[in-house]
């Protein structure tokens, strides 16, 4: 099973040397219908049905390097090795939060084919999807409308289906805190109802998660969208390719068109690529924003007041951004049977490792979360006398609740022995950041200041959110289960409690809305409903970053069905 685990690898490897380049000297040429910059998430899913066409050729530019034979990105248990500073990574950091008493983040972002999410299938609210659609006037966008877009991503029964390319599956291993969760919805009926599937548009509830995986496998864009095509002849991927900024800007009635994308490979002068019919971006959420700005395309006096020629006056583009913050509270339980019991003993982690190789089941084929919970604030609260609900709707949910089985994002800092583990993550930001440039050097990383907690509303949905966390566990069924919280919030007092908050939030890394969509014709927004970019012809982004509000759940199946359907769009335009 190992050799041909290892020869499948080789042979999927020598197959893709085809397509996927590392050099720019050994690309056929630089002249594409379509170039598309970045291959994560939404690139590769655009790449893949573009290609469709026989008659469109279509280049990939992507910074960052393979997934093909990288174990961590493949194996969900050790996932959590991607997320240090690495060549996975862009190993960017955010600008001091004052939010956070002016601390430092790592900010992660996905430096490889297909992205480095870990994997929570969740869609979100029908809500947030008739949000778009409505700020878009494009009811494209509605949730019964984008719904068949979600069903080609992949399968399950119910509201999923069995055609599509992202496998998404349960949890292929049953931790025993999963069960006593579940249990504990039944105790807690009213405050913390079960249920059955969170992606049917009606997320409200605590249910079991569902992840990108299949087969025991990691599933991203990269595995479902480019590895079965990879005989494609019309599809080239470019590695180790950044782009610097789009070239040779002029007019086509009106509108602005560019000519070429620039782009580096390390230590090399520049290279322009042309794409005769469209330019797509899809570099994400920080990505697309910083090329767009050293393009000309931004903020015209912050772009003079760096030098940059300003080619298109759009002060939206890079502003508006939103984000998640969590925050986690555990607890020790009187159990082995933990994420503990595997991360702190070299024998069992060796073990459930061989047991993986062996049949692609045990603990290695997920995470080490069990459920989430997505639960909305008492109507009657104080804050709203305060502040405007900015949930989406009745149907979307104001907090999430992320249960694991231990400590599932894995450190020096861990505490040694066996826990249970809830995760606060407040998804109704009223706080908006930037993504803007600190130089004229394409290179130097952007400013990306999220503004974590700026908003009272944001704090004081984290700390509802704790407490219910906290209320959660006195369910009867975790009486002989939990012994103590690591850190006991009980006895805090409200600014004690606002404290430990912002010295100790976190982010999820859901970033959008650096290139939000809006209405044609709005005074604001950087692409219109079809995904191009306001005042320009032949350029699109189709990635995260249009989403102009993150919605009530973790991103990737967002971003999957806007590249879905982004795709489509752009077919239309050239079919
Ligand atoms: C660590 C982490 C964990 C996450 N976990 C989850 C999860 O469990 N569930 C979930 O739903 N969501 C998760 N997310 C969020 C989700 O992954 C993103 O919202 C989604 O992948 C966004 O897709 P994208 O295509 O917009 O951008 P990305 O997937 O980030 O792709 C952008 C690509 O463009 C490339 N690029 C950027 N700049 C350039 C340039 N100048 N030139 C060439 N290439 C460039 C990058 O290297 C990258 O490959 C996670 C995100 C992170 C960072
Ligand atoms: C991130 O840091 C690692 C370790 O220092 C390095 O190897 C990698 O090249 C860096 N990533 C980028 C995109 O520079
Ligand atoms: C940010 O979004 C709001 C709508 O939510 C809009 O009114 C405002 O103009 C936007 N700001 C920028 C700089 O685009
Ligand atoms: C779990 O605990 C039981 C009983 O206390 C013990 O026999 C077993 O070795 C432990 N297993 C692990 C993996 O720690
Ligand atoms: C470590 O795991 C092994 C194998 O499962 C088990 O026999 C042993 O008891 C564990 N050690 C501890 C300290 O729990
Ligand atoms: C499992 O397989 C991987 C990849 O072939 C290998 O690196 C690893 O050492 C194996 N681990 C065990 C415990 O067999
Ligand atoms: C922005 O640029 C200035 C000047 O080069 C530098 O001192 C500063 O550290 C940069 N800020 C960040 C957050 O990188
Ligand atoms: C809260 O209780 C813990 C012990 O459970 C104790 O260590 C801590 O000092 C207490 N904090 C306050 C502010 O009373």
């Amino acid at each position: 099973m190992l050799k041909s685990l290892a020869l499948l690898a080789l042979s999927s490897f020598g197959i893709c040397l085809a397509k996927i380049y590392e050099n720019v000297a050994d690309l056929p040429g630089l002249q594409y219908d379509f170039v598309i910059i970045g291959g994560g998430t939404a690139g590769l899913v655009v790449a893949n049905r573009l290609t469709e066409n026989l008659k469109f050729s279509v280049l990939v530019l992507e910074a960052g390097v393979s997934n093909e034979g990288v174990i961590s990105s493949t194996i969900p248990f050790l996932i959590n090795n991607l997320l240090l500073p690495n060549i996975y990574e862009w190993n960017y950091t955010t600008t001091p939060q004052p939010g956070l008493n002016g601390r430092v983040l790592n900010y992660l972002r996905a430096h490889m084919l297909g992205g480095t999410d870990l994997m929570f299938y969740t869609r979100g609210a029908r809500d947030d999807f008739d949000r778009y659609a409505k700020l878009t006037g494009d009811a494209g966008w509605s949730w019964d409308r984008i719904f068949p877009y979600f069903l080609k991503g992949q399968y399950n029964p119910a509201v999923h289906s069995t055609h599509g390319m992202n496998p998404v599956s349960l949890s292929g291993f049953a931790w025993p805190a999963g069960n006593l969760v579940t249990e504990a919805t039944k105790e807690l009926h009213d405050e913390f109802p079960f249920n059955l599937d969170m992606n049917s548009g009606n997320p409200l509830g605590v249910g079991w998660l569902q992840l990108t995986v299949g087969g025991g496998k990691r599933s991203t864009s990269a595995t479902s969208y480019l590895e079965p095509i990879a005989q494609r002849k019309n599809l080239h991927v470019l590695l180790h390719a950044q782009v610097t900024r789009l070239v040779n800007p002029s007019r086509v009635s009106g509108k602005l068109t560019f000519g070429g994308v620039e782009f580096v490979q390390p230590g090399s002068s520049p290279f322009i690529a042309k794409a005769t019919k469209e330019i797509i971006l899809s570099a994400g959420t920080v990505g697309t924003p910083h090329i767009l700005m050293h393009s000309g395309v931004g903020d015209a006096t912050a772009l003079r007041a760096l030098g940059i020629p300003v080619v298109l006056d759009n002060p939206s583009v890079g502003q508006n951004v939103s984000d998640h913050v969590s925050v986690a509270l555990s607890w020790s339980v009187n159990s082995n049977k933990t994420i503990e019991s595997i991360s702190q003993n070299v024998t069992a982690f060796n073990e459930a490792f061989a047991q993986y190789n062996k049949t692609y089941t045990g603990p290695f084929v997920e995470v080490g979360s069990t459920n989430v919970g997505w639960l909305r604030l008492d109507p009657q609260s104080e804050i709203f006398e305060e502040f405007p609900d900015p949930s989406a709707g009745p149907t979307a949910p104001h907090i999430e609740l992320i249960f694991s089985a231990g400590f599932t994002l894995r450190s020096a800092a861990t505490p040694h022995g066996h826990f249970m583990n809830i995760g606060a993550v407040m998804v109704t930001p009223l706080s908006r950041g930037s993504i803007t440039l600190n130089s004229s050097n394409a290179l130097v990383p952007p400013l990306i200041d999220p503004q974590f907690l700026a908003s009272n509303f944001d704090l004081f949905v984290v700390r509802d959110g704790l407490k219910r966390a906290q209320r959660f566990v006195t369910a009867p069924v975790f009486k002989d289960y939990i012994l103590a919280p690591t850190v006991n919030i009980a006895n805090l007092t409200s600014d004690e409690l606002d404290q430990f908050i912002r010295n100790s939030a976190g982010t999820i890394s859901h970033l959008v809305g650096s290139a939000g969509m809006s209405a044609r014709g709005a005074r604001y927004g950087v692409v219109d409903p079809d995904l191009s970019v306001k005042g320009t012809t032949r350029l699109s982004v189709i990635d995260a970053s249009v989403l102009p509000i993150v919605p009530s759940a973790h991103t990737q199946a967002a971003t999957y069905v806007i590249a879905e359907r982004g795709a489509d769009l752009v077919k239309a335009r050239w079919t």
